[in-house]
């Protein structure tokens, strides 16, 4: 599917912005990123095509990187930390209870698209974990219970 036209422009600005800077990609996807909430496949073709670097290298660097989302994110993004400090307090079974309550056991986002679970590397909250965030928000302690109750909450949101 084409891209809109507003997303079109967004593309264009960005890396406008950018395309005379050394070592552009990265900042022309995060700009990206930044305003459109994803990388659309259109805008990587656009992108590799600016640079004038294959697509492949875009593709790769796209996929490098955990950061980069090439589908539109979910209403609702999870991120639970699965650096050394969280993981031994739990993080493993708190990941694999995030991803089975939302729906999210076999893919990264849930089928009907209200949720997404990703792991993240520290979240600077390395003394009270488990930690993870909610829509950017950051919990500290995080226990099966806890997050029951804030999943039953983001279920109510519409
Ligand atoms: S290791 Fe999990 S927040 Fe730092």
């Amino acid at each position: 599917m084409a891209m809109s036209l507003i997303a079109d422009d967004v593309v264009a600005d960005v890396i406008d912005s950018h395309s005379r800077t050394p070592g552009a990609l990265l900042p022309i996807l995060h700009g990206v990123q930044d305003a459109l909430g994803y990388i659309p496949r259109e805008a990587a073709i656009r992108i590799a095509d600016a640079l004038n670097i294959s697509r492949a290298e875009v593709h790769g660097v796209i996929t490098y990187y955990h950061y980069f989302r090439s589908e539109p994110p979910a209403r609702h993004l999870v991120q639970v930390c699965r650096a050394e400090a969280c993981q031994s307090v739990g993080a493993e079974a708190l990941i694999g209870h995030v991803r089975e309550r939302l729906g999210c056991a076999k893919q990264a986002q849930s089928a009907d698209g209200r949720f997404s679970v990703e792991p993240v590397y520290c979240l600077g909250l390395c003394a009270s974990g488990p930690a993870l965030t909610i829509d950017e928000h950051l919990h500290a302690r995080m226990t099966q219970e806890k997050f029951e109750r804030l999943a039953s909450r983001m279920e109510e949101q519409p």
